[in-house]
């Protein structure tokens, strides 16, 4: 059953995007230049489900992690000190960069290609936020990497063990997961590496349940 539910989200993931042409949207009142190669937050429950729940500070320093068109970066830039932004996909930061561009916050916004953490060097954060591919597949183009891993659990432990090396003193993660891919083991994740859970939202879909889970670095 699980399985059926992650393919009927790709299916759908794809089918939207699919009907999606390049264009400027407006999302909760920004601007996003938003190319077919790019995930497009516009009908996707995740990115506004993270962005409505987050914790933030205005002295705070955030990575955001697979920014894809720099939406989750661009919501939080005015509520903070600054944000870096990094994806994998060379085509969402082009567009990344257009929208800081368009949203005038080319003083608080800087984005970066890279494969997890591996353009940061050692820059650390207040906290780091993910989106997450979360369903089990393998990619065939740049755009399914922003659902699609061939192991989503791997990516999760890989990112997991180098975020604790990008926080500072009691950071936090702040990262959104689905119940089709299981949410046992990515607490046990986080929690190996040293984190707790502190807080838990959920949000109920036709076909999965989103969460929201903001683990805090202990020790
Ligand atoms: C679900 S999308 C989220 C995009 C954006 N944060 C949002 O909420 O609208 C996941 C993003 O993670 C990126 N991504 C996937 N694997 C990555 C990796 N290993 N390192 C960096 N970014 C990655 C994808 O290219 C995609 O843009």
């Amino acid at each position: 059953m699980p399985f059926l539910r992650a393919e009927i989200s790709a299916k759908i993931l794809e089918f939207l995007h699919k009907k999606m042409n390049p264009s400027i949207y407006t999302i909760d009142g920004k601007k996003f230049y938003i190319t077919k190669e790019v995930f497009n937050p516009k009908y996707a429950f995740t990115s506004k489900f993270i962005v409505e729940n987050l914790l933030l500070k205005s002295d705070w320093t955030v990575l955001d992690m697979g920014t894809g068109s720099g939406y989750i970066a661009i919501q939080v830039a005015d509520k903070v000190k600054s944000v870096t932004a990094v994806d994998l996909n060379n085509t969402a930061v082009r567009c990344c960069k257009i929208n800081i561009k368009l949203n005038k916050l080319n003083n608080k916004v800087k984005v970066y290609q890279s494969n997890l953490f591996s353009a940061l060097k050692s820059e650390k954060f207040n906290t780091i936020i993910f989106n997450p591919p979360y369903i089990k597949g393998t990619p065939e183009n740049m755009l399914q990497l922003a659902w699609l891993h061939n192991s989503p659990e791997t990516l999760i432990k890989k990112f997991a063990a180098e975020s604790r090396h990008h926080l500072v003193e009691k950071g936090y993660i702040q990262i959104v997961y689905s119940s089709i891919s299981g949410l046992k083991f990515i607490k046990k994740i986080f929690q190996e590496k040293g984190f707790k859970l502190i807080l838990e939202k959920k949000i109920r879909l036709l076909w999965e349940t989103l969460n929201f889970l903001v683990f805090q670095l202990e020790h």
